[in-house]
């Protein structure tokens, strides 16, 4: 039986990034759901991007941390108490990171975790064994080459097995590798703006840009920043950027996104098309994400209505040229930026998903005007989430037929969209599916 760690007690005196990191992380282990605490929490805006760092670089390398553990303690993390296993973790993890934590202050202030939580015994413990990790780091790097992928890239094994079945072991490969960049944040612009002018206008408010896109790779006072306060900048991965540019040749003079939170696309859309689009409705079930979709809405100054509603079963009595089903799914393309991800799932999720994402999309149909088209799309990396619920849709709706993007890069075979995760990029897929005039 693991001993539990009593967190209630450690947040009445959690003072800095550190002591936070590591009541998240005995969260983690202890209820394997990521509670992060809001940056509200932190006094300053660098005390809340440490405490990010630390977290995600745990949970994104974990299977390769605890491995390093056992080869540094000769027992598996799991067994040791879950406070040790935290601060050897949260001390290996600034190890890999010197480019934010100078080495002397990852070794120095674990150690002082250690006095933090009322182990003091430990702190030998711990010293010594992260010195020898500063000692010893290339062979141990050596080491963990030879692990298989699911340690090597810290990922679930019956994921990797699937993704190399799926996609073949070079994809796949690929694919655990781009997982374990730190994601960049990308801004789509409004039109009008001059991106090269922009760029250098956010680099003087402090936020360090890629020298060839709107990349962020340093995100501290983005949002602060009057460009995005006053709506000029709209946050969008490269994958969702494509997929609203593919939608050019489409008709839309009247357009649903019915899925629409936090409004990525629909905004995006009405960036791109505004011209061409008469009605713009965005739908969206859940509560605290329409607040989310509307705080959005009102900064970005949108003309979009917004409607809270059931997608599998509309209120609305109208039809749309152009619908978009961007559905809820087990969002395993976008483990880049939660990396907590690839530890919750398991694999029967995907085809309960599937009867969600089925029943979505059949609630839509009757929203779709006859010679309109149904966008179906998701950040999924699952067959049985794409391809799969396209097949048995149309299986379902011979008034639906695939209309297959043009061949280019990440256009499938049978005309998807399907882009997989890059460094810089995470994963979309997206079908159109054409509904026949009546
Ligand atoms: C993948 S997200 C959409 C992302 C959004 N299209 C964008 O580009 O920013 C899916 C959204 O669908 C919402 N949703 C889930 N079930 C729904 C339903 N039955 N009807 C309408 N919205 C639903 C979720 O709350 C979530 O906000």
């Amino acid at each position: 039986m693991q001993k539990k760690s009593n967190t209630l007690a450690l947040k009445r005196k959690a003072r800095n990034a550190r002591h936070w990191a590591l009541i998240t992380l005995l969260e983690f282990h202890e209820k394997g759901q990521l509670l992060l605490e809001p940056p509200s929490r932190f006094d300053r805006n660098r005390e809340s991007s440490l405490y990010r760092l630390f977290v995600f670089t745990v949970i994104r390398h974990l299977s390769r941390l605890d491995r390093l553990i056992f080869y540094l303690t000769e027992k598996e993390a799991t067994r040791l108490d879950p406070e040790v296993r935290v601060g050897l973790e949260l001390g290996l993890a600034q190890a890999m990171t010197p480019e934010r934590v100078k080495p002397h202050a990852a070794l120095h202030e674990t150690v002082e975790l250690m006095t933090w939580l009322g182990h003091e015994k430990l702190k030998g413990f711990i010293n010594a064994n992260l010195r020898r990790y500063q000692r010893e780091e290339t062979a141990l790097t050596r080491r963990l080459g030879a692990e298989p992928a699911a340690i090597f890239y810290s990922h679930p094994a019956w994921m990797v097995e699937r993704w190399q079945a799926q996609y073949g072991k070079p994809k796949a490969t690929a694919i655990l590798q781009a997982n374990q960049e730190q994601a960049d944040i990308h801004l789509v612009i409004r039109p009008g703006l001059d991106p090269e002018a922009l760029r250098a206008e956010l680099r003087q408010g402090g936020v360090e840009m890629s020298p060839t896109s709107l990349a962020v790779e340093q995100a501290q006072g983005l949002f602060d920043l009057q460009r995005f306060v006053q709506g000029d900048l709209l946050v969008q991965d490269l994958s969702g950027q494509k997929l609203v540019r593919l939608l050019a040749g489409l008709p839309k003079e009247s357009l649903l996104d019915a899925c629409a939170s936090p409004g990525g696309k629909l905004f995006h859309a009405e960036w791109l098309y505004g011209g061409e689009i008469r009605r713009l409705v965005g739908l969206e079930l859940d509560e605290g994400r329409m607040q989310r979709l509307q705080d959005n809405h009102k900064r970005l100054k949108s003309k979009a209505v917004l409607l809270m509603g059931d997608a599998k079963q509309p209120a609305l009595q109208e039809q749309f040229q152009l619908v978009l089903a961007d559905v809820p799914c087990s969002s395993t393309g976008v483990i880049q930026k939660h990396p907590e991800i690839k530890w919750g799932r398991k694999p029967e999720d995907f085809k309960t998903n599937q009867a969600e994402q089925l029943a979505l999309l059949q609630g839509l149909v009757p929203l779709v005007a006859g010679g309109g088209h149904l966008v179906y799309s998701t950040c999924s990396l699952e067959q049985e989430e794409n391809q799969e619920v396209v097949n048995l849709f149309l299986a379902a709706h011979p008034e639906f037929q695939i209309k297959p993007f043009a061949p280019g890069d990440e256009i499938t075979p049978e005309g998807f969209f399907q882009a997989l995760p890059r460094p810089g990029q995470m994963g979309t897929f997206a079908a159109v599916l054409a509904k026949k005039q009546p």
